[in-house]
């Protein structure tokens, strides 16, 4: 095998099917929708695709209710339109990764319309989690599901399951070894397709401890669960120390099994990364010892402030963590679960975080939109399809304004995503977002990408770690600016909102925005900008 695999440092562009290009007019995008904008991927400069599922679903959780893991839904396509989608990405030498979602199944599947079927003490059931209600008719236990409500649903029987997300999403009891089987043999049935890794949904949640027993604060712990809850940080650091359904040692025992079989692939390097929420962010770091997953996600840059102290306290503990089991961070400024970053921070702002991440060592996610700079879509609650919504009655208003289908061309929505009717509405003010529109735009958030990733992995892609760079206030909430070396770039990003001079040496190659101008032989950064310099 190679020293340096293709995903260590790669960048990775995040493709939500259903939001991407709709290839037949039904306002849904689909997998030969995704095909026909292959070359635009490419253009990019990414060197990877993820897609969000696009299994046979009843599309309660955007397709996160799994009903036939190795089937297509056909809203995207079927198999053969994703072997044409894999040939075609490869031929572009573009690596693909699916997104394997083991937690839960949709309660559609056929193992679950069987457990109901077959009632209690059936060995259907066991391939998920019944358990009898208590003497007085209540549910096995207290807990809050993820999305809001109650984490079990009962059937017709009496007997209870167990859903951490949606009641259309039972959870299955990875205690029952044929759970494990018919995983390793979906992971065979995409690889053998062509797949080149897996995005592993709720990594952290297959195993589960104390079933029956309540939790003693269960509204706190939901809302500590919940990024959207504001909540003392001393508080919710207590809180998550104390999840009984994630993060339990048994989830490790199942990566050490899948890497072997990841690992029987030998020279096709499949690799896989786990969406892991855990507490301490120590504990991260367990999936991607040697023996397990080769990258796990941090998610602290969806939520961090803008702000030097934090930021230098992201980075660096994401570094030095993942260096402890001689791994790579990676970084995601958005994400489908998450507000863009451009509405969470502002567009200036997001434009620069993304220009000092894509200096860092390890590997980057984009979220298909981010390069345009896109906004959270605005949308009538009567438009919103997240369960998130539904569950919590509306005081959370859901994830669907990351979801809103990408801008393609022309001037009017739906902006040549669709002929039919988009699935969320397009608002005509994204005119000016359209990849059309910022492909004739120097200036625009598309051409600074793209000039960024060319630049990143002409210096940057295996430079080794970061130096910072300290000025007196260094790390300090005031200070204005963030700066670090790395191989031949020195990064400098000016959080202020004033222009700021710096001393830094050698020629500027990029900036994210405005002009850097040279004042008594220093430079100075424009207001909430990053610009590199090349020695
Ligand atoms: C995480 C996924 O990213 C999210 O979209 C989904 O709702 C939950 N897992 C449940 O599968």
């Amino acid at each position: 095998m190679n020293s340096s695999p293709w995903w260590k440092e790669a960048t990775i562009y995040q493709i939500y099917p259903r939001s991407f290009f709709d290839s037949n007019g039904d306002g849904e995008g689909d997998l030969p929708g995704v095909t026909s904008k292959l070359d635009y991927v490419k253009s990019l400069g990414v060197d990877a695709i993820w897609l969000s599922p696009f299994y046979t679903s009843p599309n309660k959780d955007g397709g996160y209710d799994v009903a036939n893991p190795r089937d297509v839904d056909p809203r995207f396509g079927n198999l053969e339109d994703a072997k044409e989608l894999i040939a075609q990405a490869h031929q572009r030498d573009l690596r693909v990764i699916a997104d394997i979602v083991p937690n839960h199944f949709s309660d559609q599947h056929v193992w679950f319309q069987a457990a109901l079927k077959a009632g209690p003490g059936s060995k259907e059931r066991e391939r998920f989690h019944f358990y009898d209600a208590h003497a007085d008719g209540t549910p096995p236990n207290n807990w809050i599901s993820i999305f809001g409500g109650p984490s079990w649903t009962q059937v017709e029987d009496g007997q209870f399951y167990l859903h951490l997300f949606d009641s259309s999403q039972p959870d299955l009891n990875w205690e029952n070894p044929e759970v494990n089987a018919d995983f390793e043999k979906t992971l065979r049935f995409w690889i053998d397709l062509g797949v080149d890794g897996f995005r592993i949904d709720v990594a952290h949640g297959l195993i589960k401890e104390d079933v029956l027993t309540n939790h003693p604060d269960p509204q706190g712990l939901s809302d500590a669960l919940r990024l959207d809850v504001a909540m003392d940080f001393e508080k919710r650091n207590a809180l998550l120390l104390t999840v009984p359904f994630f993060d339990r040692q048994g989830v490790h025992e199942i990566y050490k099994k899948w890497r072997k079989l990841f690992d029987s692939y030998g020279d096709r390097e499949i690799m896989a990364v786990a969406e892991a929420w855990v507490h301490p962010p120590v504990n991260a770091t367990r999936y991607v010892r040697a023996d397990e997953l080769h990258q796990v996600f941090n998610f602290d840059l969806l939520t961090a402030d803008f702000n030097s102290d934090v930021l230098f306290g992201v980075v660096e503990r994401s570094i030095s963590l993942n260096a402890t089991v001689n791994a790579l961070p990676t970084w995601a400024l958005s994400n489908h679960d998450s507000p863009r970053v451009a509405s969470r921070i502002g567009d200036e702002q997001a434009r620069a975080l993304a220009l000092f991440v894509f200096g860092l060592p390890g590997s980057t996610y984009v979220f298909a939109g981010q390069e345009l700079g896109l906004p959270d879509g605005q949308l009538q609650d009567s438009d919103r399809q997240d369960p998130m919504f539904f569950r919590s009655n509306g005081p959370s208003k859901g994830r669907d304004g990351a979801r809103v289908p990408l801008p393609w061309s022309g001037e009017t929505t739906p902006f040549g995503f669709s002929t039919g009717k988009p699935w969320l509405p397009i608002s005509q003010s994204w005119k000016d977002f359209t990849v059309e529109h910022e492909l004739t735009d120097p200036k625009s958030s598309l051409h600074l990408y793209k000039n960024a990733l060319e630049l990143r992995k002409e210096f940057l892609v295996g430079a080794g770690g970061i130096t910072w760079l300290e000025s007196s206030r260094h790390g300090s909430k005031e200070d204005a600016l963030l700066s670090y070396s790395r191989g031949p770039i020195t990064v400098v990003m000016n959080l202020s909102d004033s222009a700021e001079e710096c001393d830094v040496a050698g020629k500027l190659i990029i900036v994210s925005g405005g002009t850097v101008d040279v004042r008594d032989g220093k430079k100075v950064i424009p207001a909430r900008s990053t610009a590199w310099f090349l020695t």
